[in-house]
């Protein structure tokens, strides 16, 4: 209950350092556990990077929560180690290689000036390589958030083994089942991330992959975005070998406490009265996340898909989506051919959208946090997977939970008469009764595990609880 901390437990002497990856993909889930952590009665210092700072633009994103509900929640900002003019969109090995490289000197001197303000627990993305040696260097607590499934941060700690077996690392890779990585079932190595599938392996994000899960052997906790029920056995080996707690969903699902939280880094375009005049379940929303690029190709396909459909849409088309500097990458007359069909906006609240009830199903490119949100929302899954997790989070919501329907058979090519085909069979299709069926099934197993006695409530106490005894 944010509305009234006095409820919980005080642990005054926790003070958590919350540092995410600086990805909208990230933030989102940090700020939310930031709200969780402090409803627990820890302190908790938020970092975000100058430029996100800047981009959101709303000076500290926790003021209103902190008025609101009385928690103790503060708020700093650190360089990434690029200037804030900086296009980090269309510049994405420039921005992780700041990131590796540069990112934690800086994060080293904002700790060392907050070392004073009591902070003892560090709670930093899972993607970042240096946790451990910057907790151990300040004697703080420290803990790993790992915004994704369970199963994508299983195959990543077990990279060795894929290599030793031959499934990854090497120019001509084993295609059979990967049948060996505890508490994983034997998955199709087109499954697995799409890092996991490249035969070059000297891209920045690989070093950062490489050294970021041997940081994560060493540190004290790992937190999850995800829940026991969904992946029970995968937790239950990761737990023999380093404490593991899957404390989700983290989703900013309470929007009353959570509209006092601004997270987006692009300003939002509200479409609440454009949907307000549509059918219940009649609209498809598209949006492929905040950080994957788009073929040009692909885009045109499935523009002329959506088309095709004519379905009511509203299409989310980030200005950075196919990579280049084209400003509408959308074929010509694509918006005024659909009339009053459909909206195309750069960026939105997705929650809000989600949650109206003229949406009927999501296009969508897999992304975790999209997932978890479109889960709680009730709203169907159209897969079109782009890259890192979201290869293994489409295995998870069409062939293990069946919530959703791919967009394209062959994931190297994308037509517009299947696009449309699909689109049909998600909105209108005999199966859709089936997936709606399994989504509001899933959606219970969600609202289970948030309960006080429910499988995250407790893992998030026992957390707690280890906490408390490490900082003595
Ligand atoms: C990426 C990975 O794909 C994802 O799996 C991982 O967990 C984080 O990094 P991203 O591509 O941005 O993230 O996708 P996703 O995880 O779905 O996160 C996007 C976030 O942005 C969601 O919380 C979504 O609600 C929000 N969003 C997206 C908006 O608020 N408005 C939009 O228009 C689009």
């Amino acid at each position: 209950d944010v509305k009234n901390p006095n409820k919980h437990h005080k642990h005054h002497r926790l003070h958590a350092l919350l540092i995410p990856y600086p990805f909208q993909g990230h933030v989102n889930p940090f700020v939310h556990l930031a709200i969780k952590l402090a409803s627990q009665g820890i302190t908790v210092t938020f970092v975000n990077t100058h430029y996100n700072h800047h981009q959101i633009n709303s000076g500290d994103i926790f003021a209103g929560v902190r008025s609101e509900s009385g928690l103790d929640i503060r708020y700093a900002t650190v360089s990434d180690g690029l200037p804030l003019g900086f296009d980090r969109s269309l510049n994405h090995d420039q921005y992780q290689s700041a990131l590796l490289h540069v990112f934690s000197a800086h994060v080293e001197e904002l700790v060392e000036s907050l070392v004073g303000e009591g902070v003892n627990v560090m709670i930093a993305d899972t993607f970042f390589v240096w946790p451990s040696v910057v907790a151990r260097k300040f004697g703080l607590v420290c803990v790993s958030f790992w915004t994704e499934a369970a199963l994508v941060f299983s195959l990543y700690y077990h990279m060795d083994l894929l290599r030793i077996h031959g499934h990854f690392g090497a120019q001509e890779t084993r295609r059979d089942l990967i049948d060996y990585i505890p508490g994983v079932e034997a998955i199709n190595p087109k499954d697995t991330a799409s890092y996991l599938q490249e035969t070059d392996i000297s891209s920045v994000v690989h070093q950062i992959i490489f050294k970021a899960f041997e940081d994560v052997k060493k540190v004290d906790f790992v937190l999850c975005n995800t829940i026991h029920q969904f992946e029970s056995k995968t937790i239950h080996a990761l737990n023999s070998k380093i404490p593991f707690y899957a404390i989700g969903p983290i989703i900013p699902f309470n929007l009353k406490t959570g509209s006092s939280v601004t997270t987006s880094l692009w300003s939002e375009s509200d479409c609440t009265q454009w949907l307000n005049t549509k059918p219940a379940g009649s609209v498809l929303y598209i949006s492929f996340g905040s950080y994957a690029h788009v073929t040009k190709k692909d885009l045109v396909e499935i523009a002329h898909g959506i088309s095709l459909s004519r379905v009511n849409f509203v299409w989310v088309v980030r200005p950075d989506i196919v990579s280049s500097d084209e400003t509408n990458p959308l074929p010509a007359g694509f918006e005024s051919e659909a009339g009053d069909r459909g909206i195309v906006i750069p960026w939105c609240c997705q929650m809000t959208v989600l949650s109206h009830p003229s949406i009927g199903g999501f296009l969508t490119h897999c992304g975790w946090n999209s997932i978890l949100e479109s889960i709680w929302c009730e709203v169907p899954l159209l897969c079109f997977p782009l890259l890192t997790d979201q290869v293994t989070n489409r295995k998870l919501v069409v062939d293990d939970w069946k919530i959703g329907m791919n967009l394209c058979e062959d994931r190297g090519f994308v037509g517009r008469d299947e696009v449309k085909m699909s689109i049909g069979r998600l909105m209108r299709g005999e199966s859709r009764e089936g997936v709606r069926g399994a989504i509001g099934r899933v959606k219970m197993s969600l609202e289970g595990a948030l309960k006080c006695r429910g499988s995250s409530g407790e893992n998030l106490g026992l957390f707690v609880d280890g906490l408390v005894a490490k900082v003595g």
